[in-house]
């Protein structure tokens, strides 16, 4: 069946609509009245616009950000709002700059201060910058650290602990340097069923070959977040010759007031190293800028791994700079977030699936059955999500990005007509 076969009047979403917030012909004045519409802010609305907001939104009405209409992206973790306004304002006003290489210290400068880093004299002409015993350094997306991280580890000691199922990156390098005859190797400790790191099995798994153990908070695809005093407790457990590396790319959007993040650790300890990205709150995916706090010993022993300071981009060291100013950008992308959470969860459990609570962009929903043919079957609807089988070894679970609320709306319209 194709997605042109679908009929967005459906009765049964308008019933789900009703039954989600409002009652009966009550319901409908209500909405009529709170829409505005032709006849203006509170006025009456025609009864085919009723009609339409009560038959759900369906893939086909949606324009997302940076995307051609008809199609909902909830696959790759993207912030539904678009780039940080400061990012795009900075690319602008840097377009006479793209023939030049970029040697400012603008990003680092702007870094060193939101952290209260001790290192007074970052160099244009260098992709790290050191104090005394601060360290800071910039990648291609946070991915590129990891990369390093993992290269840097494996090819020094030999074997790497990350969680199953993860973001992946360690595992990945480790399979492909295996796979060519490097005696290195990348152990998986797969996570508990309420979807968080299981640290006991991962001190297990720590030998002497081990010289680097990757904890994500909140951790990708489950979206559950460890208290950092867990955390911490691990830290001290572990060998000092491993490093600890925290994964913190989505940690803007954690819901616990009370979770601190790990850069005052990694400033103080010898071991810790602290990962962000700018692809995520700030809603820079496609501009490619991560960067790492740690000890600048840390930040030294990766630095031979790096592409360097021609892996600088002379516009997204700017729009990063920015973005990171943009307080106004993160308040909202993470509001924004949080709201469709909250949407998504209600959804999906009403639709049969278990939600693991969601610190992060996006929920991992586990249906008891295999998912992936409903992952094909969203897709010929336009509506791309993640199936937990290949990488993640979760046949039942889907990973959803969250969206804009026209997005979710659309994922929810589509899957309801796939689980039939
Ligand atoms: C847990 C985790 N770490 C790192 C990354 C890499 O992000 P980027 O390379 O865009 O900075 C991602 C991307 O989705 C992620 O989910």
């Amino acid at each position: 069946m194709t997605s042109d076969e679908y009929n967005g009047d459906d009765p049964v979403s308008r019933r789900d609509f009703l039954r989600g917030g409002l009652g009966g012909l009550a319901g409908v004045t209500a909405l009529a009245a709170g829409l505005g519409g032709p006849g203006g802010p509170g006025g009456p609305l025609a009864p085919e616009s009723v009609a339409a907001q009560l038959a759900g939104r369906r893939p086909a009405d949606v324009k997302s950000v940076g995307l051609q209409p008809g199609r909902v992206r909830l696959a790759f973790n993207e912030n539904p709002l678009g780039a940080s306004p400061a990012a795009i304002e900075a690319v602008l006003s840097h377009q006479d700059w793209m023939n030049r290489y970029d040697y400012t210290t603008t990003l680092q400068q702007a870094i060193i201060r939101h952290h209260d880093l001790d290192i007074p004299r970052p160099s244009g002409f260098d992709f790290k910058a050191t104090g005394d015993r601060h360290g800071l350094m910039l990648g291609v997306g946070t991915t590129e650290l990891l990369q390093i991280l993992a290269l840097q580890a494996l090819m020094k000691h030999g074997e790497a602990v990350e969680a199953l199922p993860s973001y992946g990156q360690i595992t990945r390098v480790g399979d492909e340097l295996r796979d060519a005859g490097y005696m290195v190797r990348a152990r998986r400790s797969p996570v508990l069923p309420d979807g968080n790191h299981d640290l006991d099995d991962m001190e297990k798994q720590i030998g002497d070959r081990t010289g680097l153990v990757i904890i994500c908070n909140p951790h990708n695809p489950t979206g559950a977040l460890l208290p950092h005093d867990r955390i911490l407790d691990f830290i001290d457990r572990v060998p000092p010759h491993v490093l600890v590396a925290i994964d913190e790319v989505y940690v803007h959007f954690a819901r616990d007031p009370a979770y601190r993040d790990f850069v005052q650790v990694a400033k103080e300890r010898e071991n810790v190293i602290v990962l962000r990205t700018f692809s995520k709150v700030y809603g820079l995916g496609g501009v490619r800028v991560g960067y790492a706090i740690a000890h600048r010993d840390v930040i030294y022993r990766l630095a031979p791994f790096s592409m360097g300071l021609l892996g600088r981009n002379v516009l997204s060291v700017h729009a990063a700079a920015a973005a990171l100013g943009d307080d106004e950008h993160v308040r909202r992308s993470r509001q924004a977030v949080w709201d469709g959470n909250d949407y998504l969860t209600v959804e999906l459990e009403r639709l049969g699936a278990r939600v693991i609570p969601s610190h992060a962009c996006f929920l991992w929903a586990d249906f008891g059955r295999e998912t992936q043919r409903i992952v094909r079957e969203l897709w010929s609807r336009r509506v791309m999500v993640r199936a937990g089988a290949g990488q993640w070894e979760s046949p039942n679970h889907i990973r959803v990005s969250t969206g804009s609320r026209e997005e979710n709306e659309a994922f929810i319209w589509a899957l309801e007509r796939t689980l039939g």
